[in-house]
């Protein structure tokens, strides 16, 4: 389905892609989600795909965060796979070992419909969809997730690392992100993603740096928490990204936030 035949949405879809895999995408998520019910704002939480056996799973870890009696683990990461690679060679290795290989769209086919209909059924306020590992990842079908995140759309947030190498984590992530048709909301630094960040003479430089960018302005950071969420950072993430959400939709005459130019907005 390309996107004039995507049915039009007056909610946006955000795609919470990050750097690398564990860097926090279900943390960002999962806070993101949470001050959204704070503000009385349905998110509903996606996972196109996921993979590895750990519990919780993402898919479990977003469900609690959304606390939505009607939303099951099938409902929101329809394609699951248990062994702990990338969702593409958990599904068939084979696919990677030969270039020429065709790829396959039609498990991207059936979650974009399972997401349609989720959608349709639940009447959320926004759609909260967690990307797999880093960005260039296998997906299943021989696919790779770039084309994923064209065909599900979706404003970008980006979740890195505050440590040394984010850096070029980061700007190479933006960079493709360039070749992709999708708008970038910003950027999410995850403290509690760096074990040392407080023994790393990068991190304060590293933050400056990654303010720095108006194409893909810091949303903010966000703290290593303890046993608890932190409410006032989960709150503060989700306005900073609420209200860069609510000035590219009154830019975009059809209401398709994928379509706004995020860049537009200062
Ligand atoms: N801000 C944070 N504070 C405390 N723990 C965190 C934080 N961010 C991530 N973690 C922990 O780091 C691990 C990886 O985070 P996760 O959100 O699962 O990453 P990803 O979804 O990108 O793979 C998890 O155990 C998670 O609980
Ligand atoms: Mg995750």
């Amino acid at each position: 389905m390309t996107s004039s035949a995507t049915p039009a949405r007056n909610f946006p879809r955000v795609f919470v892609a990050g750097t690398d895999t564990g860097v926090g995408k279900t943390e960002v998520c999962c806070a993101l989600i949470r001050a959204a019910r704070r503000r009385n704002l349905r998110a509903l939480p996606f996972k196109p795909a996921q993979s590895g056996d750990e519990r919780p799973t993402d898919a479990e870890r977003l469900a609690r965060a959304a606390q939505h009696p009607s939303l099951s683990v099938d409902d929101i990461a329809p394609l699951r796979y248990e062994r702990a690679l990338a969702p593409g060679m958990a599904q068939d290795m084979s696919a990677y070992l030969d270039p020429a290989a065709p790829q396959d769209l039609s498990h991207l086919a059936q979650v974009e419909r399972h997401l349609d209909a989720l959608e349709a059924r639940h009447d959320p306020d926004l759609v909260i969809i967690e990307g797999a590992g880093g960005l260039f990842v296998p997906m299943p079908g021989g696919t790779w997730q770039p084309r994923w995140l064209e065909r599900l759309g979706g404003a970008v947030v980006l979740v890195v690392r505050p440590s040394l190498g984010t850096i070029n984590h980061t700007w190479l992530t933006l960079h493709a992100l360039e070749t992709c048709r999708v708008s970038v909301a910003g950027i999410v630094i995850n403290d509690g993603a760096s074990e040392d960040a407080s023994a790393d003479d990068s991190v304060s430089l590293n933050r400056q740096i990654l303010a720095s960018r108006p194409d893909a302005p810091l949303l903010g950071s966000f703290p290593r928490r303890g046993d608890r969420p932190t409410p006032a950072a989960e709150d503060h993430l989700f306005d900073a990204l609420w209200s860069r959400l609510q000035r590219a939709e009154s830019i975009a005459a059809d209401g398709d936030v994928k379509r706004a130019s995020l860049s537009d907005t200062k």
